[in-house]
């Protein structure tokens, strides 16, 4: 079932299925995709099996797929946001294929789900958290209008047990309603 579809792409809910785990498997074993976003690359395709069954289908991410071609190119979701209390509030998180990088495709899939997020969820704003070397990333919520709130300091901790800064930005329902 796609649930949103935008010019280049379809997206549409995990499931729990061998096929999809290997989807994930072929992107995520990359070790430039998790690190970035503060994941590990996946060790096999039962590592993947087991994030979509425990975390991605309890979120609700959407798997990408690239309409072309029907490969699963990436994921995107609308996460709890653990920094706000008793608003309607989301973090958008997303990660890709290192071969889809650099052709627009993040920023095209955020800014559908984003539309989704205030027209349907009625969400009253939508967060993003970024580690600061992470440029790309930043690229695109620059571009999917978020604004730059400021630097959490140690802000997480990795995989590795290294704590890290987080860049925080946010689009609020306002700011969605000017920009798209
Ligand atoms: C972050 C990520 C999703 C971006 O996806 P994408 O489809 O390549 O993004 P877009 O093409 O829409 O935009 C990428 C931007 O990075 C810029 N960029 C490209 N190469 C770059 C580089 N070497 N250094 C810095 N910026 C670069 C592009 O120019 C573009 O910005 P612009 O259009 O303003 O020029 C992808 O790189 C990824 O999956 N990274 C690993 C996981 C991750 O970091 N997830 C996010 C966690 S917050």
């Amino acid at each position: 079932m796609c649930i949103l579809k935008t010019e280049r792409l379809e997206l549409f809910p995990w499931e729990a299925t061998e096929e999809m785990a290997i989807a994930l498997y072929e992107y995520a074993r990359n070790k430039e995709v998790g690190p970035a976003a503060g994941w590990e690359p996946h060790e096999t395709p039962r590592h993947s099996f087991e994030i979509i069954r425990d975390l991605f289908i309890p979120q609700g991410d959407l798997a990408i797929r690239f309409s072309a071609t029907g490969e699963i190119i990436g994921s995107i979701g609308l996460m709890p946001d653990k920094r706000r209390e008793d608003v309607k509030s989301r973090e958008l998180g997303y990660s890709l294929a290192r071969h889809m990088w650099g052709k627009g495709i993040m920023t095209e899939a955020a800014r559908a789900l984003i539309n989704y997020g205030f027209s349907e969820l009625k969400l009253d704003v939508i967060a993003i958290a970024i580690h600061p070397e992470n440029e790309r990333s930043l690229s695109v919520a620059r571009k999917c209008g978020f604004t730059r709130e400021g630097l959490l300091r140690k802000g997480c901790i990795g995989y590795t047990g290294d704590i890290r800064d987080l860049v925080i930005g946010s689009i609020t329902r306002e700011e969605w309603k000017e920009k798209y």
